[in-house]
């Protein structure tokens, strides 16, 4: 006796999500803390505009802007505000290591680097990760209209030997590459080693933002 197909499927098969990747959003305009970004704004120009050896550092490096990548270790000692900084990301990367469940064995996440990012219109950053730390992440402060967004790719690139693209309208968390774009005032959080880059910034100003690493 055949089975009938109406009876192929007796139940509703469950999908399990496995090794999923999570990246932590929020975003602090309209808030309390929205006088915050406009002070680290106003921050990242001041060093931007003192800091010979990262400008000097940028030019010898292409980067289309300015970045204190290689002269500041971490910029909390540029001014009080970015202490201020530092306080609030330790608070947000504790939650989103609890959120993730990280096992932390007692410590709380620190600040290992830190660094400013003032992107000019052309400027991009190439696809990397952050080695040597367990969380990173982005604070913006100047979003204009046009402005990169932050593209993450699916850390399984490599082993993806045949396996189908998927439709573009597919859900987010089956996209193989996903742009975010961030507004002033956007914080974004990864885990350090998922690869990420910066397309061209497509604005007419510049995109200013506060990288940062967090290890145990
Ligand atoms: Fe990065």
């Amino acid at each position: 006796m055949p089975i009938a197909p109406a009876d192929l499927i007796p139940a509703p098969a469950d999908v399990v999500p496995l090794f999923v990747t999570e990246v932590y959003r929020t975003n602090f305009g309209g808030t309390a803390l929205d006088p915050l970004i406009d002070r680290l704004d106003a921050g990242a120009r001041r060093l931007a505009a003192a800091d010979t050896a990262g400008q000097a550092w940028s030019d010898r490096n292409g980067y289309l802007g300015y970045t204190s990548y290689d002269s500041f270790d971490i910029v909390t000692d540029a001014g009080p505000e970015f202490a201020d900084l530092t306080a609030l990301l330790d608070v947000h990367v504790m939650i989103y290591a609890q959120l993730l469940e990280m096992d932390l064995r007692g410590k709380a996440p620190r600040m290992t680097r830190s660094w400013v990012n003032v992107l000019h219109p052309g400027g991009a950053h190439g696809g990397h990760v952050h080695p040597h730390s367990i969380v990173s992440g982005t604070l913006y402060l100047s979003v204009p209209d046009g402005a990169s967004a932050l593209q993450f790719e699916d850390p399984r690139h490599t082993r993806m030997m045949h396996a189908p693209m998927r439709r573009p309208s597919a859900r987010a968390d089956r996209q193989p590459v996903m742009a975010m774009a961030p507004a002033r005032g956007t914080l974004m959080l990864w885990e350090s080693w998922l690869r990420h880059e910066v397309p061209t910034n497509r604005a007419g100003e510049e995109r200013i933002s506060i990288s940062f690493n967090y290890d145990l």
